[in-house]
């Protein structure tokens, strides 16, 4: 059913703090629509459908705690010594407009009338305006939003949803018999829906992980975390994550809509008609959250305040990661070390698959292949290797096997309906059962099993499987999970299963290891980067993949995942070595870099494709080390702000409409753009730069902006620009992380003029957020750079080296 139908005429407002509940004549006051004016740019929709109140699982109090900074010790530790605080504090300030007009009027004035001067009547309409933005609620709860001046940013869609043309039974049946996937176009059976209305020029960004290209206009998508092996196709649906955050470019101006329901829920952006895009769910509530921005960027930094920022990961595992599913023993592992060392590959760390697990038992270690694990793993550290483990959900259904017995005991696994008896389904280790992560005391018990893992000096934890993945078919939906303080089914847990497993397990390693959690999931839910990085799942060895790579990797940046990247290589199927070295030079670039492919398949390691490869990998590995600083700072930038490392031209230049629907480059930072060859058999191809002046990194060659051009790529060329006046911070190249103390830093000036701030601390603690950081003010005319210090509470560099290029 419509809004529209449902609510009728609006009749009347009631004011409780900076909520406005609406009442229409067509009663429903139990839905309690309402609109919430979160800060001068945010506004929360609100229908209560299922009568349970918002649900939110991306924000867990971040708001509140947010919205009230001076009392919050994290915000305040974020902002101590810094000239810009954290957004946060920032737009916690900057709400103030709503609350002081609204404490103008004394509270039994408020209480009497129910109204304050920024929510009044203009014709049939309740008007609520921020410093920034005029909300219009309108009869049939139809919510426009404003801007200052007046312009339409975003209106709701008047009309009726089109019907798509239904098929018959014989059509569907031979469909079918093809093994078609076939639809009779009928409605879904949404609870919860919202239409609105799409101009012409509009184009949108976002949504996680979604397959296909950058710009998502007039694709549909669903919201369900989904394993999928085959090869991910632009028409896929859906995928591990789930972010139902989407981003609207407009001529002028953008605009983001995070629906925070994580039930089943779906978008049909501009497929279905031209004219609207449609938004809703099988269950839950209409709950959504509308940020007018004057660009892509002030959107993902409210997107990113409100659900919270990727937080600063360790320095090391900016590094290069060596992967592989089928490192079936300690020797094996033992021979990739070596092969890396052997071979001058930088490398930071080794990730275990579930090879390493007795009988894939969650936190147990197999002593038939291995003789020491805690030796391996210091043998590894002594190489300045660090270990990650992977964990899958599925505990293993076995008598005496501590983690089920203490489970079971406890009632910590998701029930079958109607009955106090554990749901069975199968994954890695045969028949399992499923941690009810939305239950606190599940989390605390999972995030004390981490011990078993950081006492043996393991580096960080790879979450696999948490879809939940099943091998004997989907869970059903009415299996009994737990969300916070009640029972949930399966079909209202799915999409945050994953998000509440990384939380449990980033809970466990801020508690117990000292150090800031290298977290990894394959699912995960809006909010989800304050816990966990991230990668794309099973992609494969294919040209397509690596070019799907990069609107993946932009889209689940500007969706508040910072760190992440896919495997690089591909994970199924076989790697050419030029698809190899192609993959592995387009990764460099990523915040996440690690290699990994599956079993049975070609080894992966960057020695197994012949020596022009392996140099090739060696001088772009080499590369990613000399980075460091640069990424770095990026990661920093993403904690004060939530811009993302890598970032899609259109989030810097968003006037030029030649990067709005740029799939095949992308932005490092904003000051360094990267035009990956993702073509077999090209050894040249077309290079966009947007407006100003660009220098080839490789040869220093100037190139104007806002113009396309061909460039050469031999095989061991990976085209990069740097914007001029931009100063890239380099560290010498070096084996790990953790090599060569005398701390060198060296600052690349191009020619220009340019200011840049660099950032540094110990890349491992907390401590930054207590002042032990430095920051540095490197101001640079034409290659000539002076370095000042902005804030001084770490150990500074032995040298800081200044390079004038080109
Ligand atoms: C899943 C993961 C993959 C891993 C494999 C075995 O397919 O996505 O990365 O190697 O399981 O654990």
């Amino acid at each position: 059913m419509t809004q529209n139908i449902l609510f009728g005429k609006l009749k009347d407002y009631r004011l409780e703090g900076r909520k406005v509940t609406f009442e229409f004549e067509g009663g429903q006051e139990n839905l309690r629509p309402s609109v919430e004016v979160i800060s001068d740019t945010i506004f929360n929709v609100f229908v209560d459908y299922d009568g349970l109140g918002h649900r939110t699982r991306a924000i867990e109090g971040e708001l509140g705690k947010r919205l009230n900074a001076d009392t919050c010790q994290e915000c305040q530790a974020l902002g101590e010594g810094r000239e810009n605080g954290p957004e946060g504090a920032e737009k916690a300030e900057s709400t103030e407009s709503v609350e002081s007009r609204e404490n103008a009027e004394s509270p039994a004035n408020r209480e009497a009338a129910g109204k304050a001067d920024w929510v009044s009547w203009e014709g049939s309409a309740v008007v609520i305006r921020s410093k920034k933005v005029t909300v219009k609620v309108n009869d049939g709860f139809a919510v426009d939003f404003y801007d200052c001046e007046g312009n339409p940013l975003s209106l709701a869609w008047r009309g009726e949803r089109k019907e798509k043309s239904g098929l018959g039974w014989k059509e569907l049946m031979l469909l079918a018999e093809e093994g078609h996937a076939a639809s009779d176009g009928k409605a879904k059976g949404n609870q919860v829906q919202e239409l609105r209305s799409l101009d012409k020029t509009d184009c949108i960004y976002g949504l996680g992980d979604k397959t296909g290209f950058l710009n998502k206009r007039h694709y549909e998508y669903v919201m369900w975390n989904s394993d999928i092996p085959d090869p991910h196709e632009d028409n896929f649906k859906s995928l591990y994550k789930s972010i139902p955050f989407m981003l609207v470019l407009k001529e002028k101006g953008a605009y983001g809509i995070f629906f925070d329901n994580h039930c089943k829920s779906f978008f049909d952006l501009g497929k279905e008609s031209e004219d609207y895009y449609v938004f809703g769910a099988e269950e839950g509530n209409l709950d959504y959250y509308f940020m007018a921005g004057e660009s892509l960027k002030e959107v993902v930094s409210d997107y990113t305040w409100l659900t919270g920022r990727a937080p600063m990961q360790q320095l090391w595992t900016l590094g290069y990661h060596q992967s592989r599913w089928g490192y079936e023993s300690e020797e094996k592992i033992r021979e990739v070390a070596k092969g890396l060392r052997e071979n001058d590959l930088p490398c930071d760390c080794i990730h275990f698959d579930i090879d390493y697990m007795d009988h894939y038992k969650v936190f147990t270690w197999n002593q038939e292949t291995y003789q020491d694990e805690r030796k391996v793993i210091s043998d590894l550290k002594e190489m300045g290797i660090k270990a990650v483990t992977i964990i899958d959900p599925g505990v293993k259904v076995e008598k005496d096997y501590y983690v089920y017995e203490e489970g079971m005991e406890k009632g910590y696994f998701a029930k079958k309906p109607d009955s106090r008896e554990a749901y069975v389904n199968a994954v890695w280790p045969g028949d399992a059962v499923f941690p009810d992560f939305g239950d606190p005391r599940v989390r605390t018990w999972w995030a004390g099993k981490q011990k078993y893992l950081i006492d043996l000096g393991v580096g960080g934890v790879w979450n696999d499987m948490n879809e939940p993945a099943s091998f004997r078919g989907p869970l059903p939906d009415d299996v009994v999970f737990t969300d916070e303080d009640r029972q949930a089914p399966h079909s209202q847990i799915h999409n945050i299963y994953g998000h509440n497993m990384a939380k449990a397990t980033y809970e466990g390693w801020k508690e117990y290891s000292g150090k800031r959690p290298f977290v990894i999931t394959r699912a995960c839910y809006s909010g989800s980067q304050k816990y966990t990085t991230a990668w794309t799942g099973d992609n494969h060895s294919i040209w397509s993949h690596i070019r799907m790579m990069i609107p993946q990797i932009c889209n689940l940046g500007m969706s508040g995942m910072n760190f992440v990247g896919a495997d690089v290589g591909g994970f199924g199927s076989d790697a050419t070595p030029e698809l190899f070295a192609r993959w592995i030079q387009a990764g460099c670039f990523m915040p996440f870099f690690r290699d990994h492919c599956a079993l049975g398949g070609r080894p992966q390691e960057p020695w197994q494709f012949g020596k022009e490869v392996l140099s090739i990998s060696r001088k772009y590995i080499n590369l990613r080390y000399e980075l460091l600083p640069y990424l770095y700072d990026l990661m920093h930038e993403t904690e004060v702000t939530g811009i993302p490392m890598v970032r899609p031209l259109v989030m810097e230049y968003e006037e030029d409409e030649n990067v709005r629907n740029r799939n095949d480059e992308f932005m490092l930072g904003d000051r360094m753009l990267i035009a990956p060859v993702v073509e077999q058999g090209a050894r040249e191809r077309m290079v966009y730069l947007p407006q100003g002046i660009w220098y080839d990194y490789w040869t220093g060659e100037r190139k104007e902006g806002r113009s396309f051009f061909v460039k050469e790529a031999p095989l061991d060329v990976c085209p990069v620009y740097v914007k001029a006046g931009a100063v890239i911070p380099k560290y010498p190249a070096r084996l790990c992380v953790g090599e060569d103390k005398d701390d060198l830093l060296i600052l690349e000036a191009y020619p220009g003029e340019g200011v840049y701030t660099h950032y540094q601390d110990n890349g491992e603690d907390f401590q930054y957020r207590q002042g032990a950081f430095n920051e540095y003010e490197i101001s640079n005319q034409d290659g000539e750079a002076e370095v000042k210090i902005l804030h001084e509470g770490y150990r500074p560099y032995g040298k800081i080296e200044i390079v004038r290029k080109f």
